[in-house]
């Protein structure tokens, strides 16, 4: 017979991994949930087709080149330069970042057969859009911006989908994205299936076209501060008041407070989407306003009404002073130190 002492410590042992296991087991489903272990969800393809018609393909270019930004990030530019030239044809891919055996890859989403997207059903491209699911399963890492797609009513979704169709296929043949593990599982949380219909926003509201429209541009992926690694998440009552850090570059705070944007007025918002430039000062680091450049003044003018109905976030950042240790967002920005 064991010692007391010995069935003891096996007993607080046996509680302890119990006590573990139960805060384990509610930390997941609060936080990440049981995606990771039990798979994605992911819903069958249909035979869904959408008709091509002209008022669509218009749509979707407008969509694609201002406002949904798909080829910026799926086209192969040289960044270098200060008005990027493309290397290769719009939509053929690009190897965004390697180490090792891991790699991130930008897909290939022309209609090349081999090396495109060419093959796949409608609803393949709609589901990899708004659900984040690629045609074979396969659930994509989230700079594929689908979280923020998923918002995108059907009809603009056909729209961006006919148009992409319509790009002239490109021969590029990249290897698949790889990553590590848990990181490839942790994003099985992320996929969302849109069984539902997602109708157009009305456009009466000027700030109500402008939510919509600042969501599908995925304004708050960049400008909404995210909680550190492992559980990333944006940080609530935080929404668009900046400090996600790129290099050495912070995002901007969007929200009306004196410290975001607050002394904006219409003409200025636009003048800075279009240029790129607030007055004198070059934006730098990843803000994609070669993208939305390209939108209508009635829709950056519906953007900036949005802005404004947003609550007013103290929280100074400025790219212009060296990086210091924010207690808001938890992140090193220009006068982190001052919130
Ligand atoms: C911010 C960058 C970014 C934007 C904007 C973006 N994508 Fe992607 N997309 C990605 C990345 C990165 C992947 C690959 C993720 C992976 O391999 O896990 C991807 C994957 C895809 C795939 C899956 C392809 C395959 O072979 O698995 C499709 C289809 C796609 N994107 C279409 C689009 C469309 C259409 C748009 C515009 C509505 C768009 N993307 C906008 C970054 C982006
Ligand atoms: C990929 C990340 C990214 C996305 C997406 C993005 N931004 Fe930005 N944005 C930035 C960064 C980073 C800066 C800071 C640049 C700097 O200070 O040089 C910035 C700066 C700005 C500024 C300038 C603020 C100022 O006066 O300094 C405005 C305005 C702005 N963004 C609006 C938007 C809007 C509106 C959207 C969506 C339609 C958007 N951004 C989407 C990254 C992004």
């Amino acid at each position: 017979m064991a010692p007391r002492w010995v069935k003891r410590l096996m007993r607080i042992a046996g509680y302890g991994i119990l006590v573990v296991t139960v805060l384990a087991a509610l930390a997941i489903t609060f936080t990440i949930g049981w995606r990771p272990v039990i798979g994605a969800k992911v819903r069958s393809l249909t035979t869904k087709k959408f008709d091509s018609t002209a008022g669509r393909r218009q749509r979707g270019e407008y969509l694609v080149k201002g406002v949904v930004g798909c080829l910026y990030c799926h086209s192969n530019f040289d960044e270098k330069s200060d008005n990027p030239v493309l290397l290769s044809k719009e939509g053929a891919g690009r190897m965004f970042a390697e180490r090792g055996k891991y790699r991130l890859v930008i897909p290939n989403i022309t209609s090349d057969p081999e090396t495109g997207i060419g093959r796949w059903s409608d609803d393949a491209i709609a589901r990899a859009i708004r659900e984040g699911v690629s045609a074979d399963g396969r659930v994509l890492f989230p700079i594929m911006p689908y979280e923020a797609f998923r918002y995108l009513a059907d009809e603009d979704l056909a729209a961006v989908v006919i148009y992409i169709r319509s790009l002239e296929p490109a021969r590029s043949a990249l290897p698949k994205t790889k990553l590590p593990f848990t990181l490839s599982r942790l994003i099985y949380s992320l996929p969302q299936p849109v069984t539902g219909s997602v109708p157009q926003p009305d456009t009466f509201t000027p700030a109500r076209q402008g939510e919509y429209l600042t969501r599908i541009s995925f304004c708050a992926v960049c400008h909404t501060p995210e909680s550190p690694p492992p559980i990333v998440k944006p940080i609530r009552g935080m929404e668009m008041a900046g400090g996600n850090t790129f290099g050495d570059v912070a995002s901007a705070n969007l929200t009306p407070d004196a410290s975001g944007i607050g002394y904006y007025d219409e003409a200025l918002f636009i003048e800075v989407m279009r240029t790129g430039h607030v007055k004198a000062r070059k934006l730098k680091g990843p803000m994609p306003w070669r993208v939305y450049r390209n939108m209508t003044d009635e829709d950056l003018k519906a953007v900036f009404a949005y802005l404004r109905t947003l609550k007013p976030v103290l929280h100074r950042v400025d790219n212009a002073e060296p990086p210091t240790q924010c207690r808001l967002c938890g992140k090193k920005h220009g006068l982190g130190d001052r919130n």
